[in-house]
Formats: C-alpha cells, structure tokens, sequence
C-alpha cells in the first residue's frame, strides 16, 4: 500500500500541547542541574512551574480537541504488546496520533511529574520550612519524603530516555521525523485524519503565564541581599535574648542555641572559665540567665527545624561536643569546602558562620540563604 503521494501536511500537535511539550523538558532539564541546595529557590520555583504545566496537561487532556485529549490516546496494554512486537519486527502499526507504547510512557511521566512535585513541596515544607507547606510536615517525615523524591527523579529519567529511544526508533522505522513533527506541529497525513484545533487563544495564556512565572522569580532572585537574603521563603526566627547576645556575641557571632544540644550549652557554661582559652568571667546571676535561654531553645527543642534536627541526630548521645564545628553533621557538609576558602580574609574561622550564611544570625541556615564568598569581593574591598 502507497499512501505517499495522497498525504499531505496536517496539523497534529497544537501550540499549547508544542509549547507544554518544550518547556517541560527545559524546566525538567533546569530542576536537574539545580538540585544543589544552593539553587534551592530556583529549584523549587522550576518544581512549582512543572506542576502548573502539568495541571494545564490534565485541563488539556480534557479540552485539548483531537490527538491532545487523553481519549484519543487510551489503549489496552494487549495494543502495547501488539504495537511492541511490530517494533520489535521493524513494522510497527503507524498511527498519527500518540501510538500504545508512547501513550503509556506519556501517562507515566504524568503521574511521576505529580508525585515528584508533591513530594518536593512536602520535603521542602518539611526540611526547609518553606513553600506553600512550611512547617506542614516536620523534618523527620520531610527528609523521608525527600528520599521518594529524588528516587522518582531518577525513575523519572529512565522514563525520559526510554521515551527518547522510542521517538527515535520510531522516527527511524517510519522514516518520520518526529521531534521536527513537536516543533512544527505538522505530520504528512491522508486527508482524512482530523486536524487538531490551532487553539492560540490558549497558546497566548500559556505564553503570557509563562512570562509572568518567570519575570517574578527573577525579580525575587535579585532579592538576595544581606537584609533580605532568602525571599520569597522563610521561617521565624526563635526569641531572642539580649544577654546572651551581647555576652555571647562578643569575640565570635552569638551562637544560635539550636546547633548544639543543651547538654553542650551547660558543659560549655560549667567551663566558662577555660572558654577555649578564654576567661569569660561571667556572673552567676548572667551564667543563669544564658543558660536558661540556651537550654530552653536547643537543637533537641527544636527538631522541626532541619539544622537542629540534624545536628542533634548526628551526635553519639555518649558525646558532648563543645563545638558546633565538631558535630558529625556539620563536618558532614562542610566538607567539600576548600582549605583556601577558609583562608580567605572574609572567612578566616569555621565558626564565622555568618560570611557564609545569611541567616546564621536567626539560625534557620536556610539553604538559599547560603553562599560561598568570593576571593575577589574581600580583595577589592580591602584597596578601596
Ligand atoms: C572572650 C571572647 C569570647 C566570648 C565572650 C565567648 N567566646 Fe565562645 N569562643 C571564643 C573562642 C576564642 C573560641 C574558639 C575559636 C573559634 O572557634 O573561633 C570560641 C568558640 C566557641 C564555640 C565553638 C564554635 C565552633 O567552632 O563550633 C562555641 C559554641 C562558643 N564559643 C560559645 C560561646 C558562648 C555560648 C558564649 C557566651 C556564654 C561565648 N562563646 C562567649 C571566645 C569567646
Ligand atoms: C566558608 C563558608 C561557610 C562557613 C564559614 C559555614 N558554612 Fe555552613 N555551609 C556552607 C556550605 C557551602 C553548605 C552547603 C553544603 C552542602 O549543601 O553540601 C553549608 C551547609 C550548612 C548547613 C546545612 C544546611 C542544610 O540545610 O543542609 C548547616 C546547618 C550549616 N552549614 C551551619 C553552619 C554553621 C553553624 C556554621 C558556623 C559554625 C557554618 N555553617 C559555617 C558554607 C559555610
């Protein structure tokens, strides 16, 4: 059968099912390469926008009109095995729209896109405390979560490369290009396969939507100052205590009381005396006070905060470190710093959490809060 010279172009994909198409694998391709906690609030804006397009996807499956409406593309997995073994015999069935085998893999990605999404706003409600579930999940079930999280992603990407080798296998055996067929729209086709249905209307809101997603994260990004260091997300700061402040936060930062635990506190006050050295020379009634106030807010009375809760769960409980700089965890994640960075003017000791966390001073030790600063920056500040 030559059907070649009666096709001729159709449209098949519409604009808002090209457009979905593309930005979802730019934003996947964007969430992967910022899994880095230091891209925290660009990883999360770009998880939030792969569930608006997802959502579209679901609205489009509805009203999407021919070949992007899920019931033009349901199949038994009988039509998957059938549509396999033509594959696999290189005469694979050709249907204009999604065949079995992609459809299937199309519903897959759907629901792992979901559940990824979900699980990473639980984990970053949990974990960091922010989003639109802060503090909804403590930590412990937030870092669970972020587990299933980063394991659907990688499922994730299995499924996008078996996808890939399947559009390319397919485009081979029907000698049919079809990413060229995403970006265009169009198919050769008999005349008798409907068209989809241009739809711009919902192209240009997509469109318009898009734009608006993406002028607010830059907008918020630029947000990143010393006064301002990690909006549009946060968590409130614990009380304060001005005694401690001001005795504590003489030689070094004030240590916030929830990176060590109380019995680090009332070690580290019962020495006051051999302070690293130091004679601190503090008065009972102002030992009292501070060690009210640090025992009341330490890392195990504040296990819904990741920092806490990590730092806690990272000490033997046989053990009673006197620094913050000696934990398990810390160590842990400070350990991919380099010796130079330590060096640097605008750092110098472990303990000058600050250089590098904006936040070090409330003690959330936000992930986007965080940075490494630059050589450079210190270098010029001094000739100036
Ligand atoms: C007279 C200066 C001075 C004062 C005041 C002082 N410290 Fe320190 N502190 C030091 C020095 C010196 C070190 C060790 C060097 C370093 O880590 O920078 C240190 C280290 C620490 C560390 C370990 C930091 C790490 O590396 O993890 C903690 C915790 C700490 N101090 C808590 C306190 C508390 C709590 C108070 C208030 C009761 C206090 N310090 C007041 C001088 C001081
Ligand atoms: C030279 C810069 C630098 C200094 C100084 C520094 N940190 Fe960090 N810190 C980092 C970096 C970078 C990371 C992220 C490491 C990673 O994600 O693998 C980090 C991670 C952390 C985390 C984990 C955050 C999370 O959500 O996973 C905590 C908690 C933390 N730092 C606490 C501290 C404390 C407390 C101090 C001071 C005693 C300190 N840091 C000093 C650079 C620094």
């Amino acid at each position: 059968m030559n059907t070649k010279f009666t096709k001729k172009p159709v449209l098949i994909w519409n604009l808002p099912i090209r457009l979905f198409h593309w930005l979802l694998v730019l934003s996947f391709l964007g969430a992967w390469i910022t899994t880095d906690n230091r891209f925290l609030n660009i990883h999360a804006f770009l998880g939030y926008f792969i569930g608006g397009l997802v959502l579209f996807r679901l609205f489009w499956g509805i009203f999407g009109g021919p070949n992007a409406r899920f019931r033009d593309f349901i199949y038994s997995l009988a039509d998957v095995k059938k549509f396999l073994k033509g594959m696999l015999a290189m005469r694979p069935v050709h249907y204009i729209g999604h065949n079995p085998a992609g459809s299937w893999a199309i519903y897959g990605m759907l629901i792992f896109l979901a559940v990824i999404v979900i699980s990473g706003i639980m984990s970053l409600g949990g974990d960091e405390g922010q989003g639109i579930l802060a503090n909804w999940t403590g930590v412990e079930f937030g870092s669970l979560v972020a587990d299933i999280h980063n394991g659907l992603a990688s499922l994730m990407a299995w499924l996008v490369a078996v996808h890939i080798l399947g559009v390319v296998v397919e485009s081979y055996l029907h000698k049919e290009n079809l990413s060229k067929s995403m970006i265009t729209g169009v198919k050769a086709a008999e005349p008798s396969v409907t068209a989809a249905k241009p739809a711009r209307f919902t192209a240009l809101l997509l469109i318009a939507a898009t734009i608006a997603a993406f002028s607010y994260l830059l907008q918020h990004y630029d947000d990143r100052t010393f006064q301002n260091p990690y909006i549009p997300f946060s968590k409130p700061a614990i009380a304060d205590n001005p005694t401690w402040r001001s005795e504590c936060g003489d030689c070094h930062m004030a240590y916030s009381p929830l990176l060590l635990p109380a019995r680090s506190w009332n070690k580290l006050l019962n020495t006051q005396d051999n302070h690293f050295g130091e004679d601190l020379s503090l008065e009972p009634d102002t030992i009292k006070e501070i060690r009210q106030y640090l025992t009341a807010h330490s890392a195990e009375k504040n296990l819904n905060r990741e920092a806490a809760y990590k730092i806690n769960r990272s000490i033997p409980a046989d053990q009673i470190p006197l620094q913050i700089t000696k934990t398990p965890y810390w160590m842990d994640k400070h350990d991919g710093i380099q010796d130079s960075v330590w060096k640097q003017d605008n750092v110098r000791s472990k303990g000058n959490c600050s250089s590098c966390h904006f936040d070090a001073d409330k003690g959330t030790f936000q992930d986007a809060a965080m940075h490494i600063p630059s050589d450079d920056v210190a270098k010029k500040k001094k000739t100036t």
